[in-house]
């Protein structure tokens, strides 16, 4: 069977891209980004096709595509657009091909006047993973982010965490989120596909991603 995950995030910037990199590298998946907003600053696909060393033909085209760094809504908006969830439809690849969706921000960012990232997630019906830091604060930001995709009835494969080794914060995001932290992706002095491969294969669950 194949594996299709949501990769969503506490936050932007928190390191769904390099996660999403991490998981297209070492199940050999496909990439998708559906809503890809302030891409004059680069696009989250380019940026995966580089660190997991990857060829376009590994990548979906993003649904939406929108130039300003800003929420889905707004840009949406100031591109005179609307983001309708029935245009974004899971991709069309072969049964047994692994998929990497990855989000825009976090769970409740608006992608229109009425609609969040969590009504897309739900939409899809993929597993959803969620991208933590270990740093300060990611107690409070994981278990709010935990809360909104329960109230949304997605069904969680679990927690990965970006940056620095900090035990103590794993085991309460574990305690009180009644949650499995599935992986950790160390800070990485360089990033590339053999440094990814390498966190894969020591600090991640696989039963988690290899049904
Ligand atoms: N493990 C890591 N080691 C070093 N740098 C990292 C790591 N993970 C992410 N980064 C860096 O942190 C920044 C943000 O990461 P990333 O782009 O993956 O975040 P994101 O959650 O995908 O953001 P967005 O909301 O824009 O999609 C990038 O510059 C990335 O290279
Ligand atoms: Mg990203």
């Amino acid at each position: 069977m194949a594996e299709r995950f949501f990769v969503t995030g506490t936050d932007t910037g928190v390191g769904k891209t390099a996660v999403s990199a991490l998981l297209c590298a070492a199940l050999d998946a496909i990439y998708w980004k559906p809503i890809q907003t302030g891409s004059r600053e680069g696009t989250d696909r380019n940026t995966v096709m580089r660190l997991a060393e990857i060829p376009t033909s590994r990548t979906v085209h993003e649904t939406y595509i929108f130039s300003p760094p800003v929420s889905p809504h707004l840009a949406a908006r100031m591109a005179g657009e609307r983001i309708e969830l029935r245009r974004i439809k899971a991709p069309r690849i072969a049964a047994k091909q692994n998929l990497i969706a990855e989000g825009a921000g976090g769970a409740l960012v608006p992608i229109n006047g009425t609609q969040l990232m969590t009504d897309l997630m739900r939409q899809l019906g993929f597993p959803v993973l969620l991208v933590s830091r270990t740093s300060l604060g990611t107690i409070n930001h994981t278990l709010l982010s935990l809360a909104a995709l329960r109230a949304a009835q997605l069904n969680i494969r679990g927690v990965i965490l970006v940056g620095k080794p900090n035990l103590e914060n794993r085991k309460a995001i574990e305690r009180y989120g009644d949650i499995a932290v599935v992986g950790w992706l160390p800070f990485l002095q360089k990033i590339d596909r053999r440094a990814l491969l390498a966190a894969y294969k020591k600090h991640f669950d696989r039963k988690a991603f290899e049904a």
